[in-house]
């Protein structure tokens, strides 16, 4: 049953048992598990030897495809010199220098980076910056968070505070007090639109009635994804995070853009904030930032932010955070040497010459009964199924199963496929891609 042809010691269902799987059916996995023994390029190859298209760049984070090798080469040559070194009051030269990398591609004046290890931990680490900022200007006030509903922050107490996704919270009833939800995007306007809605820019106007309720002065930041990906691929009309941008400054509210899916290229520019020409205080970043190859997470600042609350400490500790492994040396080796593959091979044009087709391919599976709506931006597609009568969730977990059967991964959130090819896809990868979702989708009886 376990053929993963030597390379593990699992043989039987019984040794399945002691890993627990995140956010999974561990039972239903573990009756019919599906391993992924091998991974190169687009592709993965499971323990029964059949090849799976990689639908949805891993979970949005290998835009390079798998296993490049000038990633392990970096991380393998920074493991046999320098393995680790704490990160708290002593350093490593890389660190530094992955910093400087990223600052010539974050928007301007956002210059400042702090390392974490995930996308979760990048969303919490940006609201103890965004205290710690408001805090060293004596402003003791400022104890309101705003965000979204159908939003995703991650898993951590703060982030899971600022989600918007009933079912994540559940079970979960601590959460973080004084946190305040916008209305999501996604109106009837948005059905079957490729790129930005022309209508609902005014939804923005949801951050100022809050303002209003509760005193734009109590308020601290708001998070927001600036296309809510998790979700099923909520894009931003025209004008809405330029409304939000100007109620932020109005109020002194601190805007947070939450790139964990959108940066590095997804929307083909290296973030959504340049994107859409619209600069947020604070920028958090994950997925792509190592290629997937070693986990890390950052978040970046204005330069502002890091000269009040630096300044305020004068040589003291300004940042009472940190963890063991931040900007880990393999983690900034993996992260240098990605950014040196996006250079070397012009990947971000790559994925520019790639969203028109992308696109196209996507849409025109909007006559499929099955299909709802669909909605893209970049290199980003979320397509919409109409969930079984049983409940939701049903149909799209009965359909991620089957694609994968039939050779094709994509990431469902309910009944949505969320849909994200890697930059070095081919035309006829996308073909298939399509058609893989064709075949599939087309069997659904509604
Ligand atoms: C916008 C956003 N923020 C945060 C996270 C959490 O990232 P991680 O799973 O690395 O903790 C995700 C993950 O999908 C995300 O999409």
């Amino acid at each position: 049953m376990l053929n993963t042809e030597g390379q593990t010691h699992l043989s039987s269902p019984n040794d399945l048992d002691n890993f627990w799987m995140p956010f999974s059916a561990n039972k239903a996995f573990k009756k019919d598990p599906q391993l992924i023994v091998k991974s190169e390029g687009i592709w993965h190859y499971n323990h029964k030897g059949e090849t799976i298209l990689d639908g949805s760049s891993g979970l949005f984070c290998c835009p390079l495809g798998h296993t490049r090798k000038e990633i392990i080469d970096a991380v393998h040559q920074q493991m046999s010199t320098n393995d680790y070194v704490p990160p708290f009051q002593i350093g490593q030269p890389l660190s530094f220098e992955f910093a400087n990398v990223l600052s010539r591609i974050l928007p301007e004046h956002i210059n400042h980076t702090f390392f974490v290890n995930s996308g979760s931990e990048s969303v919490d680490t940006a609201i103890k910056i965004a205290s710690a900022y408001h805090w060293s200007q004596g402003d003791h006030q400022r104890t309101r968070w705003v965000s979204r509903s159908r939003a995703y922050h991650g898993v951590n107490i703060g982030g899971l505070s600022l989600s918007g996704m009933a079912r994540n919270r559940m079970q979960f009833p601590t959460t973080m007090p004084n946190v305040s939800h916008m209305r999501h995007t996604w109106t009837e306007e948005c059905r079957f639109q490729p790129g930005q809605p022309s209508k609902g820019k005014d939804l923005a106007d949801d951050l100022e009635i809050i303002a209003e309720t509760y005193g734009g002065h109590t308020i601290a930041a708001c998070f927001v994804e600036p296309i809510a990906g998790s979700t099923g691929v909520l894009v931003p009309p025209v004008g809405y995070l330029e409304k939000l941008r100007q109620i932020c400054d109005h109020h002194g509210i601190l805007l947070v853009f939450d790139e964990v899916i959108t940066g590095f290229g997804r929307t083909g520019q290296p973030f959504a904030s340049q994107s859409f020409n619209v600069t947020p205080d604070i920028l958090t970043m994950a997925k792509a930032l190592t290629n997937a190859a070693i986990p890390m997470g950052a978040v970046a600042v204005k330069d502002h932010i890091y000269d009040t609350i630096t300044q305020k400490a004068g040589n003291g500790i300004d940042l009472f955070h940190g963890y063991t492994y931040s900007a880990h040396p393999a983690a900034c080796a993996a992260g240098i040497a990605t950014q040196q593959v996006f250079q070397k091979e012009n990947l971000l044009k790559k994925a520019q010459d790639l969203i028109p087709i992308f696109s196209k391919a996507m849409h025109a599976l909007e006559d499929i009964p099955a299909v709802s709506d669909i909605r893209s931006y970049g290199l980003v597609a979320g397509i919409d199924v109409i969930p079984d009568p049983r409940g939701a969730g049903i149909r799209g977990g009965a359909l991620q199963a089957e694609l994968f059967k039939k050779g094709l991964h994509v990431k469902f959130t309910a009944d949505a496929a969320i849909v994200a090819p890697a930059f070095v896809y081919g035309e006829e990868d996308i073909d298939r891609l399509a058609g893989l979702l064709r075949e599939t989708l087309s069997t659904v009886k509604v």
